[in-house]
């Protein structure tokens, strides 16, 4: 038996934007500390070998973040903070649940495109 590949992949926006910038970011002073509060809570569970955190850039959703997109699924949360960290561990990653009231909006998060449909849509293919 080979060694196993995550179960899931949970990317953490870490995108902190310099003051005075008019875009919001999802990394303020209050809330720095919060992917190392993710990855320490796996670590607690002793599930980080099949659960990979990944700190990311910008993931498009600022207006709505912090965020964080768990795969797979494209689960997109918003407005994560310590409390909804727990409790997309124990309700999605651990209990197999998406936790429906902390995921994005459709509006916002809409179908995705295929590249070749979007190449079909601009003509190039
Ligand atoms: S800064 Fe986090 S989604 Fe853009």
């Amino acid at each position: 038996m080979g060694q196993p590949q995550p179960a899931f992949y949970i990317f953490k926006c870490q995108q902190s934007n310099p003051p005075g910038m008019p875009k919001p970011s999802c990394v303020r002073a209050d809330n720095r500390d919060h992917f190392q509060y993710l990855a320490q809570s796996l670590m607690q569970k002793g599930i980080i070998a099949t659960v990979q955190p990944i700190q990311t850039s910008c993931l498009g959703r600022c207006n709505l973040g912090p965020v964080m997109l768990v795969e797979p699924g494209h689960f997109m949360y918003v407005a994560v903070d310590k409390q909804a960290i727990d409790r997309i561990i124990n309700e999605h990653i651990i209990g197999g649940e998406p936790v429906a009231d902390l995921l994005i909006k459709d509006m916002f998060w809409d179908k995705a495109i295929q590249p070749k449909d979007l190449m079909r849509q601009m003509g190039r293919l």
